[in-house]
């Protein structure tokens, strides 16, 4: 079966003729957690992580492997990366707050973000965050000056976009020239960043960052930017003696979506990162820096499947079958948004020949919720459960709310177990933050009182500003301090 490809490696068929993961009936899974519902294989996750370290630990060079937790994060993830090893990116005050949660060594975190407020900043120094991958000027002045305050010397990173376009989905490129992020290499702007950050007395810059881009299975540009950035670091070496111990060469190694796909594998990046690197401070007489690489997908896509329910299945004579199900857009939003391809199969029929031709659609009031075009599954009926594979990465970490859908409940399986992960959303949770229309104004805010309809309790509000009036368990000082400055200012 072509199952070992893109489904999680402990996926069999079982004597019932069902689909099994980690040990666990799918179709016991589904009656038991109810559906849409994501089925982590937690041993292929651990397999992931070993893999990447046993690779680049085989090519013999200093290295630390990242896991970039935007791909799929959640406390129970995140204790499972720092059990295997490995270290983490975070790219915004939400996910280090969720790193922290989880009780995650801070000392190992990476924080990202072209874009950081001053209350994630400040969240970052004072978790101890081992390392700011700063983006902007504006960063680096406020890091510096935050860093200042608290009496702080902060490693950072600078991230530079090397001018080098991978082959992939526009959407996810982000190592050429025309980029939100990073500092450019042109017109001295790199150089600047450099010179700030080694003029910032709280900055301790150790080192580069790039991220090339996401789903690249042809690894040649990896070898491209290492050229581009040490032709960089030598120049810098030149001008400002800066000595490049640390280059993050991002995430990006693509995984398998569908048969016909052919991703590059792990030991393949091991092999040309490490090789490019050497060659390159060799033949400019750099000293071998410490490689790190910040995998995502490639740790967390192909380890889940997602699970649904058939509800309604429209044959359309000589055009096609829709097979409805219970989820759609709202948990996976990469066919609409990039064009992605999935396969897809019945676990409840997992041993009946796949004959019958459908596209899978979403329960959506949008045409393009469509999840899997075209594709051969078993006779379905109304009641079976439809798998779509690898959907492990960016799947649960971009859901949403749309049509007011909770978002589904996530499962870790594993030796015949599974336990629950993330809850599914309630629609009590849907309606949780919000206010009914009349509830009774507790002061003015804004504009003269005479003129001011809006009040703090039903506040125009920003994100997280009536959290910050709360009290929460575990936050710091500073953050609650920060936000209500924050709020202050926008009332000013
Ligand atoms: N490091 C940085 C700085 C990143 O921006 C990313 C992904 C990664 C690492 C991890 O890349 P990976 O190994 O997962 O390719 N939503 C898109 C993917 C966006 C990727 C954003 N950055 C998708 O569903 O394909």
């Amino acid at each position: 079966m072509t199952h070992t490809l893109i489904y999680p490696e402990t996926t069999r068929h079982n004597e019932r003729g069902h689909l099994e993961i980690g040990g666990c009936d799918v179709v016991d899974l589904a009656d038991e957690f109810g559906t849409p519902l994501f089925v982590y294989d937690e041993l292929a996750l651990r397999h992931q992580c070993r893999a990447y370290r046993e690779a680049f630990s085989r090519m013999g060079a200093q290295h630390e492997i990242v896991y970039a937790s935007k791909a799929f994060t959640c406390v129970a993830m995140c204790q499972l990366i720092a059990e295997e090893g490995l270290s983490l990116d975070v790219a915004s005050g939400g996910e280090l707050f969720t790193a922290r949660a989880a009780g995650f060594p801070a000392a190992r975190i990476y924080f990202h973000g072209n874009n950081k407020s001053a209350s994630e900043i400040e969240l970052g120094l004072d978790s101890g965050v081992g390392c700011f991958v700063v983006d902007s000027f504006a960063e680096i002045d406020l890091l510096e000056r935050l860093a200042a305050e608290r009496g702080l010397r902060q490693p950072v990173l600078v991230r530079l976009t090397p001018g080098i376009t991978p082959a992939t989905h526009r959407y996810v490129q982000t190592g050429q020239h025309d980029s939100k992020f990073g500092f450019g290499l042109d017109h001295d702007i790199a150089a600047r960043a450099v010179q700030a950050c080694l003029a910032a007395p709280h900055l301790e810059l150790r080192g580069v960052h790039a991220h090339l881009g996401s789903q690249i299975f042809d690894l040649s540009s990896y070898a491209s930017a290492i050229e581009v950035l040490f032709a960089e670091a030598q120049r810098w070496r030149e001008r400002f003696g800066f000595a490049c111990a640390v280059v993050n060469l991002g995430g990006g190694l693509g995984i398998r979506y569908t048969a016909r796909d052919h991703p590059s594998s792990i030991a393949e990046l091991a092999e040309v990162t490490i090789t490019a690197t050497r060659q390159e401070v060799a033949r400019r007489g750099l000293p071998m820096p410490k490689v790190l690489v910040e995998p995502g997908r490639s740790i967390a896509g192909k380890a889940a499947v997602t699970v649904y329910r058939v509800g309604t299945i429209k044959e359309i004579p000589d055009v096609r079958t829709y097979v409805a199900v219970d989820g759609g857009m709202s948990d996976n939003i990469r066919p609409m948004l990039y064009g992605s391809r999935y396969e897809a199969m019945l676990a409840n029929k997992a041993t009946v020949p796949a004959t019958v031709e459908v596209t899978v659609a979403g329960k959506h009031c949008e045409s393009g919720d469509i999840l899997v075009r075209d594709v051969k599954v078993a006779p379905p009926e109304v009641g079976d459960l439809l798998v779509t594979p690898s959907t492990g990465a960016y799947g649960y970490s971009m859901a949403n709310n749309y049509n007011a859908q909770p978002r589904p409940a996530v499962v870790f399986v594993s030796d015949g177990a599974a336990r629950v992960v993330i809850a599914r959303e309630s629609w009590d949770d849907l309606i949780r933050l919000q206010r009914p229309l009349h509830e009774v104004p507790v002061a003015s805010v804004g504009a003269s009182p005479r003129q001011s309809s809006v009040t703090e309790g039903a506040s125009p509000g920003r994100p997280g500003e009536e959290a910050s009036a709360v009290v929460t368990p575990g936050l710091p000082e500073t953050r609650q301090t920060s936000d209500q400055r924050r709020a202050g200012s926008w009332r000013q």
